[in-house]
């Protein structure tokens, strides 16, 4: 029986409620398919906890976290703490002390998902988008001056190494080349950022000589927007900076037909650190508490995760029962259904089991 201890950060809004659900079906796959179980420590950082002590995890949290094989991660943020404060104070410190430089977003449009694209349809837009996750417009570097007079100044520097660049773009030519089209699409804005998205470029062509049978291509990103748009099937992988891949991972989300059901894994690829698997969605306060939040981004975060921890198996397994579901027609309302957050769930946790979603 192999365990894997996983720790579980629900954080704000409905965080609890998808990890919650998460967490049941990961049980119950686990009790299905045997050998292995999962062993889950819930850790109460966030919001709540920040106005209770000051900070939204302790000061040790990451010494507390390295033991785990992986993070679950809910979502963060809350109205009444400042955005910039709940992220620098939570995900991006895990995020960038585990080193967790790739992050990996897949979309694909579901069954029973109605996307907004003309000529898609189920299956199609399988794409992975591969974002820089540790440097670039992110990378936490800038200040302000003469704060609040006529003559304040604020500078908000993206940097990008050799490393940090060459590193991306070997995992996402690595993961290109292990998909079915093996094409791969590098996002820049290189003709109006000279200096590190001309370095990106270069890395790109350099880095493409070690995968001869990856076939890629380049694009400027705003370019590639219209792409995404009207010309969909032409994308597979597609590799961008940390703000750049931000941005286009909502238009996938969007495009797919929902955000509620687009995953991402924050992946350390040397495996010194554990890994953090999350839906990409947010706190989503306006439906806290309702019980209607869609939790199929935290199930298929989840299918990420058991492909991480090497049990690709059981993602298989775990995404297939989720798809019998969707086709099946229980879905939240954000994606035009009306089951519940816990409806939804009973039935993957059945399709898990090999009953049939609908009884
Ligand atoms: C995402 C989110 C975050 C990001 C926000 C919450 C800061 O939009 O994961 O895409 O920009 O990284
Ligand atoms: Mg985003």
């Amino acid at each position: 029986m192999k365990t894997y201890k996983i720790a579980a950060i629900p954080a704000d809004g409905i965080g609890p409620e998808v990890i919650d659900a998460g967490t049941r079906v990961l049980s119950a796959l686990a009790g299905h398919l045997g050998g292995m179980s999962f062993d889950v420590t819930t850790f109460d950082w966030g919001s709540d906890y920040y106005k209770t002590h000051g900070s939204m995890m302790p000061e040790d949290a990451l010494e507390q976290l390295k033991p785990f094989d992986a993070i679950y991660f809910g979502a963060v943020g809350a109205p009444d703490v400042p955005d910039h404060i709940t992220l620098w104070g939570l995900r991006l410190p895990i995020c960038q002390g585990f080193d967790q430089y790739a992050n990996v977003r897949p979309t694909r449009i579901m069954a029973g998902v109605k996307a907004p694209l003309r000529d898609v349809g189920v299956g199609d837009l399988d794409w992975v988008i591969v974002r820089e996750n540790s440097e670039g417009e992110y990378s936490g570097n800038g200040g302000r001056t003469h704060k609040g007079l006529p003559e304040e100044v604020a500078t908000e520097v993206s940097i990008f190494t050799r490393v940090g660049v060459t590193r991306i773009m070997r995992y996402a030519f690595s993961l290109a080349q292990s998909r079915p089209r093996k094409l791969l699409t590098v996002v820049t804005k290189s003709n109006a950022q000279r200096y590190g998205m001309v370095m990106w470029d270069e890395i790109a062509a350099e880095v493409a000589l070690e995968f001869p049978d990856v076939t890629w291509d380049k694009m400027l990103v705003d370019a590639m927007t219209v792409r995404m748009t009207l010309n969909p099937q032409s994308l597979d992988t597609i590799v961008a900076t940390n703000l750049h891949a931000d941005i286009l991972s909502d238009l996938a989300g969007a495009l797919a037909g929902s955000l509620g059901v687009a995953p991402t894994a924050n992946i350390d690829p040397e495996r010194r650190f554990p890994s953090m698997f999350e839906p990409i969605h947010g706190s989503a306060f306006d439906i806290t508490g309702k019980g209607i939040a869609n939790p199929v981004a935290t199930f298929w975060t989840a299918a990420q995760m058991l492909e991480h921890i090497g049990e690709p198996a059981a993602a298989e397994h775990l995404m297939s029962a989720v798809d019998r579901v969707c086709e099946a027609g229980i879905l939240t309302p954000d994606v035009g259904g009306t089951a519940t957050t816990d409806e939804v769930t009973k039935a993957v946790i059945e399709a898990v089991k090999g009953r049939n979603a609908l009884t």
